[in-house]
Order: structure tokens, then sequence, then C-alpha cells
């Protein structure tokens, strides 16, 4: 049966996390272990309003094949919203609507890498990341990330073995909820500068701060070289699949080929769905609640974890985003504190898919944004009973 299947999908497994989610069905888990945009927030009745006047004014239109570019208003709107938010200016038709960010990843992957190119990656990295592109069989350089971003020494090596791009989400990234400070991000664009290597900074994330004040995006350092990934995930819906990729227009005709190969075009009824959504409603206002809830939660779990943790256990300190990243003391390892902790049914994900290599560690990645503080409380102190006795088995 193994000849079946092509090489590059044979070499890649099943996301880790997915697998993980089915121990959540159980009612009495407590989890920290999903990457969910919290549904709370989800504008169900402003987009059932939305359906029914796309529906009223545009009839059997909206449902009829569309551009592969997406809807040439959203990709306006689009554009408009990174000047007014960002200060970046780009044409709408360096825009390209995507089934989400993560086709996106796909795109480039599949427009850009050929077996064994090298492709820089932070360690840890987003899953889904190492999951589109290791379908396309790239040599990984993973360059380890830490409190203030990704490691400049370690980037400068990797930057020598010639990489065709750097994959990065710069504002509070998926796993590890740091993000890049100002100094790294000069240093990070003065590295890749002129070197050939595309930067992909991936921000499906960046308008959820909670906390601090904005940075600026890699675009403003290397408009030439930098692809940007965005999405309305996290601050709509993410069942939509709405995201987008902007990038220089000779690199977005050959994304374009990609995505007409791939599936014609985004979904073209979603996308006249949320734009109408985007026109009658407060975007701003909406991110803020979100944002609002997201800090309270990432301060009552750091609350917990200040309270209950060994003083030995390190926690990031979010400003925005989704999740923290916990690390237990050397060398206990997070798959050992999982088995424990579904025990006292509360989990998180170990830290072992977020590497591109085969590693043992003892970090954890914690989601804050789907779980209120009552819950938080409970299933924070349930976590700091599952270390302790892992730390008393160890002795
Ligand atoms: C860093 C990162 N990139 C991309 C995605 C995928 O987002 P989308 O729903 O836009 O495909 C996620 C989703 O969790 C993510 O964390």
């Amino acid at each position: 049966m193994d000849a079946l299947f092509s090489d590059r999908i044979r070499d890649v497994p099943r996301s880790f996390i997915r697998e993980i989610l089915k121990v959540t069905m159980d009612r009495q888990m407590i989890s920290f272990a999903g990457g969910l945009p919290n549904r709370q927030f989800f504008p169900v009745q402003q987009l059932q309003k939305a359906c029914e006047r796309v529906f009223a004014v545009r009839g059997g239109d909206c449902l009829q094949y569309s551009n592969s570019e997406g809807l040439i208003e959203l990709r306006r709107y689009i554009a408009r919203r990174y000047k007014t938010v960002q200060g970046i200016s780009l044409d709408p038709d360096q825009i390209l609507i995507t089934n989400g960010s993560q086709q996106a990843l796909d795109l480039i992957a599949k427009a850009t890498l050929n077996d064994g190119d090298p492709v820089i990656i932070e360690e840890p990295g987003y899953l889904g990341a190492i999951q589109a592109l290791s379908l396309y069989r790239p040599a990984f350089l993973p360059v380890a990330v830490d409190d203030e971003g990704i490691d400049v020494q370690g980037l400068a090596n990797a930057i020598n073995s010639r990489p065709k791009m750097m994959y990065t989400v710069p504002n509070f990234q998926n796993p590890s909820g740091i993000s890049y400070s100002q100094e790294v991000r000069k240093q990070v664009a003065g590295l890749v500068a002129g070197s050939g290597c595309l930067l992909i900074e991936d921000d499906p994330y960046g308008a959820l701060r909670f906390k601090g004040t904005p940075v600026d995006s890699f675009f403003h350092f290397l408009p030439g070289q930098t692809i940007l990934l965005g999405s309305f995930s996290k601050i709509v819906v993410p069942g939509f699949r709405l995201g987008w990729v902007a990038a220089p227009e000779t690199i977005l005709e050959k994304l374009l080929v990609a995505k007409q190969a791939s599936d014609l075009h985004t979904c073209n009824f979603t996308q006249y769905v949320i734009l109408e959504y985007l026109h009658n409603n407060d975007i701003d206002g909406h991110i803020k609640t979100i944002c609002d809830a997201y800090g309270n939660q990432c301060r009552a779990m750091i609350d917990a974890i200040e309270r209950e943790f060994p003083a030995d256990v390190h926690c990031t300190r979010p400003e925005g985003g989704m999740f923290l990243w916990g690390k237990l003391p050397e060398p206990v390892s997070s798959l050992a504190l999982f088995d424990k902790a579904v025990e006292r049914k509360v989990v998180f994900v170990p830290g072992e898919p977020f590497y591109t290599r085969k590693v043992r560690t003892s970090a954890f990645r914690l989601n804050f944004s789907c779980v209120d503080e009552s819950v938080i409380n409970d299933g924070i102190a349930r976590l700091a009973e599952a270390i302790r006795s892992l730390q008393l088995d160890q002795r």
C-alpha cells in the first residue's frame, strides 16, 4: 500500500494537535490545548444580516464562479487597512485572497521550493507552517527564538546557507506568544537584505495586541523581499476560511498560477459577506472587545502560574495573541507531563511538534483565548499538581 503514496506525503505526519484535540472531547477535561479563537466573539447576527443582504442585492451573482485574485472591493479594503493601521502602501493588485493564510503558505511553497531548498524557520515554530512547507521537502534551518525574537547570531549563520525563504510570525508567535522587538527586527532586516531570501511575515495575531505598543512590520525595512500573510480568522471568524497574501507583483503572478491550479478561486459568497460585514460594522470596536477579553484571560493565566507553579518554571509574557509558552527546568519531558496532566483532566500541547527535528523538550504551549478566568484558575492548579508529581517521580 505504501507504494501508492508520494514520498512527499509519506514523510509528513498527521497534525499532532488534531490528535490531542480528541482527548478534549471528555467534558470534564480543561483544555489549554486548542488554538481556536473564542466563539463567544463570532458576530453571528451581524454575519446573518450580511448574508441576507448579499443574497438580496447580488442574487445568483454571488454564487457564480469568480476571478482567482479575489473580489477587487475586498482587496481594496485590505490595502486601505494596511495603509491606515500600519502605514504600508500596497496596490490591491498585490493582494491575492486565499482560503485562510494556511493556503497562502501552501501556494508560496508550491511556487518557490524545490526539494532540499534551505528554509529558515523559527524554533519553536508554527506547526501548520512546518506541515505545509514539509510537503515540498525543504531543508529546514531552525533558528531559536527567545523573549526578544529570533536569535540574531543563529540567523546570521543560517543566512550563510543561502536560504530561499525565512518564515516568521513576528507578532505574538504561535506557539510561544513572543514578539520581535524593534531592535531585533532591524537586525533581521539587515541580515536578510540583499541575500536573495524571501521573508514570509505571517501575521494572524498582530491586531490582537492587548498590551504595549505596535512594532514595525518587516515590510517597512524590506518592501521588495517581504511577503505578508493576513487573515480574518482571528478577528472575525475562522470558518469562512478567508485570508490573503500580499507580495511584490512578480511573485504574486506565480502565486496566482498556483492558486488557479489548486482551487480556481476562494469562495465568492463568503468574500461578499465579509465585505458587507466590514462596511456595516465597527471592526475596530470588535477587535478591541476581543483584545480586552484575551488580555484579561492572559493576565489571569500568568497570575495563576505565578501563584501555583514551582518557581523554576519559566513562562513567556505575551502582549497579545492567544498563547503562552511554559518551560520546565530540564531534563523533564513535556510529553511525560502531558500524561500526568491528562490523569488530572487538563491538557496542553507538548512542545515537541513545534520543532522540525526530533527533540525532547520540557516546553509546552498554553492557550488562553477559549477559557474564562475561573476555568483558568482551576486548570493551572491541576497542571501545577501534575508538575509537582512529575518532579517527585524524577527524584
Ligand atoms: C501563525 C499562524 N499562521 C496561520 C494560521 C492559519 O490561519 P488561517 O485560519 O488564516 O488559515 C494560524 C492558525 O492558527 C497560525 O497560528
